[in-house]
C-alpha cells in the first residue's frame, strides 16, 4: 500500500488530525522527536504572539503500540490550545449559549492575497471565517508531525533530509534577514523569502520516468506548491539553468559515477541519481496585514479596509520546517515504492540488497 497521509482541523477548533496509511510495522517512533519538529515548526524570528502560546504536542490515537508501528493506519492529533478562547466560535455544533468570545462576530471584509473571497464565493459562505479557518497554515502542524515520523523511516535508510530559509524580503545574511524583519514589523508590513530544502543519503533511482505522475522532481514540486504562500518551486539550479548554456548546465560524471557539480539538484529524468536532492521553494509575503489593503465589506457592498487579525510578519524560517516535511514525506512515499514491504525488517532487507546490486557500478561516497 502507498503512503498516504490525510489531515482535518480547522485553525482555531479543538484540534488538527492526520491519518497516514502504508506505513511499514515495526519503526520505532518517539514523542519527543516529533515534539521536537513541532516546535522548530513554532519558531522563528518573524512569528506572532501565537506561537508562544501554543506550544504543539502529539498525540497518537491509534496504529502505534509501546512506540512501534503497527503497520495499520497510524493516527496523529495536535490539540489547539487556543481554542479555549473561541469555545462558542468554533463550537462544532449548534448550541443555545449566548455568543461569546472569539469569532462570535462574523467576519465580513476578505484580506487580498487569502482564501477569504474564493473561500465565500465557491462555498457560499456567509462568515469569511468558514474559509479562512481550514485555509490558514495552522494545520502545517500535523504535517509536520506526520513529516517527523516520515524522517524517522528515512533515517532507517541512511537518508536525512533538512529544510532552512536562505532568503528573507531579499536579504540572505542572517543579520540582514533579521534587519530585513526588525524593519517590516516597524513599518506594520509582511515579507516573504526563499527556502531550501536537501535530502542527503538517496540512492540513484527512486522516482521514475514512465508517467509524469511518477516524476520525484514533480512529486517534489507538488508537495511544496501545496504549502501555503508557496508560489514557485525550483530544483537543482532551476530557473538559472534556463540562463547557461547546455556545457555549463550538467553534471559530468566521473568514475564512480559519481558528479563533480550537482545543478541537477540530484534529480535526473524525474529519478534520483545518488547526488543530494535540493529543492526551493519561493514565499510570497504574508496577506494578513496591519496596515490592510482596499477591500470591500461582504455585508455592505462598501469600500472597506481588508480584516486585520493577528498574525507573522514571515513565516519563512517555519515554511523551512513545513517544507523539510513535505520533501521527507515525499521521498518516504518513493522509497516505499522501490523497496515497500510490510515490516521494517523487509524494507531494509530491500534496502541492502538493492544497493548490493548497483555497488558493482554505484557506492555511496
Ligand atoms: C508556516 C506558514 C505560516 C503562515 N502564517 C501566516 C500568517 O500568520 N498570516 C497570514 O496571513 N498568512 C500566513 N501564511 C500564509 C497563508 O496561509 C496563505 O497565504 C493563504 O492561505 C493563501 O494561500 P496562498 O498564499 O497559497 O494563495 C502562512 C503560511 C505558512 C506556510
Amino acid at each position: 500500500m502507498a503512503l498516504g497521509l490525510v489531515t482535518a482541523g480547522e485553525s482555531h477548533g479543538p484540534a488538527l488530525v492526520a491519518i497516514v496509511t502504508g506505513l511499514p510495522a515495526g519503526l520505532e517512533l518517539a514523542k519527543e522527536a516529533i515534539d521536537a519538529d513541532l516546535r522548530r515548526r513554532q519558531q522563528g524570528y518573524g512569528r506572532s504572539p501565537r506561537q508562544q502560546l501554543e506550544s504543539d504536542e502529539v498525540e497518537v490515537l491509534a496504529g502505534l503500540r509501546r512506540g512501534r508501528t503497527l503497520g495499520t493506519p497510524l493516527a496523529l492529533v495536535v490539540r489547539n490550545r487556543d481554542h479555549a478562547n473561541w469555545t462558542w466560535g468554533m463550537s462544532p455544533w449548534q448550541t443555545d449559549d449566548e455568543p461569546t468570545g472569539k469569532g462570535a462576530k462574523a467576519v465580513s471584509l476578505p484580506r487580498p492575497g487569502h482564501a477569504d473571497l474564493a473561500g465565500v464565493l465557491k462555498y457560499g459562505h456567509g462568515d469569511v471565517r468558514d474559509a479562512l479557518e481550514r485555509a490558514s497554515a495552522r494545520h502545517t502542524a500535523v504535517h509536520v508531525a506526520a513529516g517527523s515520523v516520515a524522517k524517522t523511516l528515512l533515517r532507517e535508510l541512511g537518508i536525512d533530509v533538512a529544510g532552512r530559509a536562505v532568503e528573507i524580503g531579499g536579504e540572505t545574511s542572517d543579520d540582514g534577514m533579521r534587519e530585513a524583519t526588525d524593519a517590516a514589523r516597524k513599518d506594520r508590513d509582511t515579507l516573504g523569502g526563499v527556502v531550501e530544502v536537501v535530502a542527503t543519503g538517496v540512492p540513484p533511482g527512486f522516482g521514475s520516468y514512465a508517467e509524469k505522475g511518477d516524476r520525484l522532481d514533480a512529486r517534489l514540486a507538488f508537495a511544496l506548491m501545496g504549502i501555503q504562500a508557496v508560489k514557485g518551486v525550483e530544483v537543482g539550479d532551476g530557473f538559472a539553468l534556463a540562463r547557461r548554456r547546455g556545457t555549463e548546465a550538467h553534471d559530468e560524471i566521473d568514475p564512480g559515477l559519481h558528479r563533480r557539480t550537482n545543478r541537477a539538484g540530484g534529480l535526473e529524468a524525474g529519478v534520483s541519481n545518488g547526488e543530494p536532492i535540493v529543492v526551493r521553494a519561493a514565499m510570497k509575503p504574508l496577506p494578513t496585514l496591519m496596515r490592510p489593503l482596499d477591500s470591500v465589506d461582504l455585508a455592505s457592498g462598501e469600500a472597506a479596509q481588508a480584516l486585520v487579525e493577528r498574525s507573522d510578519v514571515q513565516a519563512v524560517e517555519a515554511l523551512a520546517v513545513v517544507a523539510e516535511s513535505a520533501v521527507a514525506f515525499e521521498l518516504a512515499r518513493a522509497a516505499l515504492e522501490k523497496l515497500g514491504g510490510d515490516s521494517l525488517d523487509d524494507v531494509r532487507a530491500a534496502h541492502r540488497q538493492y544497493l548490493e546490486r548497483i555497488s558493482a557500478q554505484w557506492q555511496p561516497r
